[in-house]
């Protein structure tokens, strides 16, 4: 299996990633990382608990983080995703316990690790990239550990958190910003997983129900809980995987339609802070002349996804493996 580590602000649509990463049989969970975003970060780690703990992964560490962005002032998306970050569901408080290491300590421990192990790490940031700046910025000897990072965030064409960004980039451009940055200065291959795609994934009402009666307090009971919840808030027949998309591209990255393409973040614009500007220009021709050219970092862009085979992935994962 891939080894993969999960950073989260849990969130519904990351409750219904960490779902798939800790019961796919294609992934080895190492670790999951938390830090402010959708909630403020204490909201997040026990979501976060409650999540593995319904799918009986209490073997997975999972560290506290950054409780802010870098710079900005936190803002979470309690209108998102309920008062405590995970649809207000009622769910009782978990059981399992936090790691005593800071997340930047624990994925630090983690990719050193695989490193002497002779493997590689595939890093799913699914939430603001505080934790993931301070890390590769703090540890560049970590790169040794990683194969690559697959991030929820960006878009090349359209916005969420305002017209310009999309909410994980928005929430702490300058972290975002610093993460490709860094990854780039020390070869990590990453790809975008941006709104381009994250909306495309959904699984219905019906599909819903049909995981709320598995009920026992299973993950699978969750799953289907939180799918409904975001069909209610939107008034919707069906809601997106969201974030559980960019675990969809570590297990299926053939279902993804890419292009490498030169990214900046933008951190100076009044009504475009926060937005990945994506150079899709014909970079077969000579941009040299582009004053802007040296500045930007090369990243895998999702453009499309054959989202019924990822809708069909998570639902069939939860379905066989989250009921028990
Ligand atoms: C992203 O923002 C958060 O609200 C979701 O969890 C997802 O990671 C979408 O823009
Ligand atoms: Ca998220």
């Amino acid at each position: 299996p891939t080894p993969i580590v999960l950073d989260v602000d849990t969130g519904v649509d990351d409750a219904c990633a960490l779902l798939l990463a800790a019961t796919h049989p294609a992934l080895d969970l190492r670790a999951v990382t938390c830090v402010g975003g959708n909630a403020p970060v204490d909201d997040v780690v026990r979501n976060t608990l409650t999540v593995l703990d319904a799918v009986g992964r209490s073997d997975v560490p999972v560290a506290r983080g950054a409780n802010r962005p870098l710079l900005e002032h936190p803002r979470d998306a309690r209108h998102v995703h309920g008062n405590d970050g995970m649809g207000d569901l009622g769910w009782p408080a978990p059981t399992l316990r936090p790691d005593e290491r800071h997340a930047v300590e624990l994925l630090r421990d983690v990719c050193l690790a695989a490193a002497a192990a002779g493997e590689r790490i595939t890093i799913v940031p699914t939430a603001p990239m505080t934790n993931i700046a301070l890390l590769l910025r703090t540890y560049p000897d970590v790169a040794a550990g990683i194969a690559q990072i697959i991030f929820m965030g960006g878009a090349a064409h359209v916005g969420n958190a305002t017209a310009s960004a999309e909410f994980n980039v928005f929430h702490d451009p300058e972290a975002a910003a610093i993460a490709l940055d860094a990854a780039a200065d020390l070869s990590i291959p990453v790809t975008m997983y941006g709104l381009d795609v994250f909306y495309d994934p959904v699984v219905s009402r019906e599909q819903a129900a049909e995981l709320v009666a598995v009920g026992g307090r299973t993950g699978a009971e969750l799953a289907g809980r939180l799918i409904d919840f975001q069909c209610h808030r939107f008034g919707r027949d069906a809601a997106t995987i969201g974030d559980a998309g960019a675990v969809c591209a570590v297990i299926e990255p053939e279902a993804l339609t890419t292009q490498v393409l030169p990214i900046r973040v933008e951190l100076a614009g009044h009504w475009s802070r926060g937005r990945t500007i994506v150079d899709r220009r014909d970079w077969s021709g000579d941009l040299s002349h582009d004053p802007h050219g040296e500045s930007s970092v090369r990243v895998r862009v999702a453009l499309g996804v054959d989202h019924e085979r990822y809708s069909a992935l998570w639902l069939e994962t939860i379905r066989a493996r989250a009921g028990a």
